[in-house]
C-alpha cells in the first residue's frame, strides 16, 4: 500500500491494522511526504515484533527526516511567529518557561506531512525550553513511539482522552488539529486557576465555538464555552510554507487578573463532560481497548 503520492520521495507501507484509517482520515489526503518508510527484509519472520504495523523500519532514515524538518521549520518565520508570541504569553501571565509539554493528536508524522512538520516544532520547543515532553496519540505505530521516545519525549500509554491532569508547573497543551472535545475534557480535568498556568496552543477556540454554536452543535461544550469570555487569544500568523500545517492554530492564555474576577462558584460546578448523541472526534478509552483487543486477536491468527 502506498503512503504518499505527488512529486516527491517514496513511500511505502504494509500491514495497515484497524485503527490507521481513523488517522488516514485526519491527515490531509492531498498533502505528500518526502518520506521514508522501508521494509528491508523481505521474509515474513516474526521478529517483527510489532503493536502498530508489521514491518521494519529504517529508523535512522525517518530520525533525519524528522531533523531535517525540525531545521526547516526553525528557519522559518513561522517559527519565529511561535515563538514570539509564546514570550510574550509567558511575559503575560509573569512566567519564565514552559516546564512541560503535553501533546495529544499529532497524527503519523511518519506518513504525513502536517504532522511531521508539527513533530518538529514539538522538538524545537521542547529543546528551546527545555521541557519535559509528554505525548499521546493512539494511532501511533510502533515505530513512532521508538522514535519518539529516542528523541526523549514520554508516551503517555493509555488513551486518557484528554483528561490529564497537569502540575503545577507551566505547561504548554499542543493540541495541532485536534478534536474541540478533547480541549473540552482537559479544561474540566485541570478545573480551577490553576489554568493560569497553562497555555493551550491548539485550534482557535473562538473559530471552532463560533462554527459550532452556528451549527447549533455546541452544548457539550460546556467547559470550553463557560471559560471563552476569560480566555486570551493569541494569533499565530499562519505564514508557513504548507498552509494546512499549522492552520487555524492559536496560542490560548488565562490572565491572572481575568482568572482572578471570576468567582469560586464558577469552578466548583464541574460534572464530568457527556456526549451522548454528538460526534466528537476523537477516540474514547474504549474504542481504543477494542481496537487493541482487535488487532492482538488478528496478530495470533498470522
Ligand atoms: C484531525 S487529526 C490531526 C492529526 C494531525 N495533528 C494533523 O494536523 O494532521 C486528529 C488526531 O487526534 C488523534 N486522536 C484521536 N483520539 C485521540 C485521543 N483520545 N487522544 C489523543 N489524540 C487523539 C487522532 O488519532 C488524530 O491523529
Amino acid at each position: 500500500m502506498f503512503e504518499m503520492q505527488d512529486n516527491e520521495e517514496f513511500k511505502l507501507v504494509i500491514h495497515r491494522k484497524k485503527r490507521t484509517s481513523f488517522a488516514r482520515k485526519c491527515c490531509d489526503s492531498t498533502v505528500t511526504l518526502p518520506v521514508v518508510v522501508v521494509d528491508n527484509d523481505d521474509d515474513d519472520d516474526d521478529d517483527d515484533e510489532d503493536n502498530g504495523s508489521n514491518f521494519n523500519i529504517n529508523h535512522e532514515t525517518l530520525s533525519g527526516m524528522i531533523l531535517e524538518a525540525e531545521v526547516e521549520l526553525k528557519n522559518s518565520s513561522f517559527a519565529d511567529n511561535v515563538f514570539y508570541s509564546l514570550g510574550d504569553s509567558l511575559n503575560a501571565l509573569r512566567l519564565d518557561g514552559i516546564s512541560e509539554i503535553l501533546c495529544y493528536g499529532l497524527g503519523h508524522f511518519s506518513s504525513c506531512r502536517s504532522s511531521k512538520y508539527q513533530l518538529a516544532l514539538l522538538l524545537s520547543l521542547k529543546k528551546y525550553y527545555n521541557s519535559r515532553v509528554y505525548v499521546y496519540d493512539p494511532v501511533f505505530y510502533s515505530h513512532e513511539i521508538e522514535l519518539l521516545k529516542r528523541f526523549d519525549c514520554n508516551v503517555i500509554e493509555i488513551n486518557e482522552e484528554g483528561k490529564r491532569i497537569v502540575q503545577d508547573s507551566v505547561t504548554l497543551i499542543y493540541m495541532p488539529h485536534c478534536s474541540i472535545y478533547l480541549t473540552n475534557n482537559f479544561l474540566y480535568t485541570n478545573w480551577s486557576k490553576r489554568l493560569n498556568k497553562c497555555i493551550l496552543l491548539t485550534n482557535s477556540f473562538s473559530i471552532v465555538t463560533d462554527n459550532l454554536t452556528k451549527a447549533n452543535k455546541s452544548v457539550s461544550l460546556d467547559y470550553v464555552l463557560r471559560i471563552r469570555p476569560y480566555v486570551t487569544e493569541i494569533p499565530l500568523r499562519n505564514n508557513f510554507i504548507y498552509k494546512d500545517v499549522f492552520s487555524d492554530l492559536n496560542i490560548h492564555i488565562f490572565l491572572e487578573e481575568n482568572i482572578n474576577a471570576i468567582p469560586q462558584s464558577f469552578w466548583n460546578k464541574r460534572d464530568e463532560p457527556c456526549y451522548r448523541g454528538a460526534e466528537i472526534h476523537y477516540l474514547t478509552a474504549k474504542q481504543t481497548e477494542q481496537i487493541d483487543a482487535k488487532n492482538c486477536c488478528t496478530e495470533d491468527e498470522t
